[in-house]
Parts: C-alpha cells; structure tokens; sequence
C-alpha cells in the first residue's frame, strides 16, 4: 500500500486522529474517552506524525520528544482498515528515525494485554526493561519497551564529532 508520512499541528487532523483512537483498542478497554484522546495529542514537545493514502487518515504516531524518558513513542494507532499492512511499522520506523537524531533511546508502553503489539515491537528490536504494575488502572499492567543505539556518553561523543 502507499501512503506518505508527514508531521501535522492541524486541529482538525488531530481531532481526527483522537475521534480514531478513541474508537480502537486498547484505549477503549482502557476507558480512554475522545476529550482524554484529544488531550493525548497536544502539549509540550509532542510531535504528531499521521500516515495517509490521499487524504484518507491510515494512522499516526504521537512523540514526546522531551522528559525523563526523552524520545518516548506515546501512541501509535492504525484505522482498523489498514491494519496489518505495513502502516504501524512503517510509523515506528519514521519515528525511531527522528528520535535517534537527539536520543540513543526509543521508549513505548504497551498494555500487557495487547499481545498482539507488543509481537511486532519484540520483531522490531524493543526490549522489555520493567512492568508497571495497575498502571492505567486497577488490573492493567503495562509493559515499559526500550530500543537502543547505545549509551547515552557514546551518543554525545558522537554528536559533538558530526
Ligand atoms: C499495533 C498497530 C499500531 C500495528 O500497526 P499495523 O499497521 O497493523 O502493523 P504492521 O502491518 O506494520 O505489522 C503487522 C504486525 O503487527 C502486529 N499487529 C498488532 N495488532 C495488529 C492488528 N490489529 N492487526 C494486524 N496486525 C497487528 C502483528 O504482529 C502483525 O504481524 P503478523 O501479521 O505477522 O501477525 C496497529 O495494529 C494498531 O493500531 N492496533 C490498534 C491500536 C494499538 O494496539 N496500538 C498500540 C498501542 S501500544
């Protein structure tokens, strides 16, 4: 399937993109509802990314591109049409691009429960580093992913050599 990948901070594209997610799983086990969705794509430092075929929305990607755990993959969300075509990974893919431009790291959550996500982020060179135990409520675990280029001293001996 083609699609382009571009960033976008147009409200009617991210409403967009929060009306899909809050339709999808896992946010709807999760209780996400669209104002809680809307509020998922907005904020400091955050870069949204939407994959689309014309004007259709196939998918997006939400970064945190500052924090704790800076070059943090906050959400990743495929129409339930495209999934399963190449779309999500081409997403994460776009994204851990971008991210490895500032961060030897590429962090993710994923619910314990979404077996079939998690696949594909093992298939892609994520690692499970820690469980959050009745994280996004009582009962639901979530599993912290990291994917690395190496250590942070190595990156920043690096970058000042570019
Ligand atoms: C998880 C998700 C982003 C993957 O994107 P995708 O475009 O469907 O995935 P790709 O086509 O690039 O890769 C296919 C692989 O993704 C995984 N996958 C996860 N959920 C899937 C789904 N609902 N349909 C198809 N594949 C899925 C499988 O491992 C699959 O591999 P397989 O075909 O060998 O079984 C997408 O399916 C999605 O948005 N799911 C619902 C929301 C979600 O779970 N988001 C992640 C929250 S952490």
């Amino acid at each position: 399937m083609s699609f382009t990948i571009e960033a976008t901070t147009e409200k009617l594209i991210l409403a967009e993109c929060a009306e899909m997610m809050s339709k999808t799983e896992p946010w709807i086990t999760l209780q996400r509802d669209l104002a809680g969705c809307m509020e998922a794509m907005l904020g400091n430092y955050k870069e949204v990314y939407v994959a689309r075929r014309n004007r259709e929305l196939l998918g997006f990607i939400v970064l945190q591109m500052q924090g704790a755990f800076k070059g943090y993959i906050q959400s990743v969300c495929v129409s339930p049409d495209a999934q399963g075509a190449g779309v999500g990974t081409s997403l994460i893919q776009f994204a851990e691009k971008r991210i490895f431009l500032v961060s030897p790291n590429v962090f993710m959550l994923v619910s314990a429960f979404n077996t079939k996500a998690a696949d594909l982020y093992f298939r892609l060179g994520y690692e499970k580093i820690g469980t959050l135990k009745n994280y996004a409520a009582d009962g639901f675990d979530e599993f912290l992913l990291r994917k690395t280029i190496g250590s942070l001293k190595n990156f920043l001996k690096n970058q000042l050599y570019r």
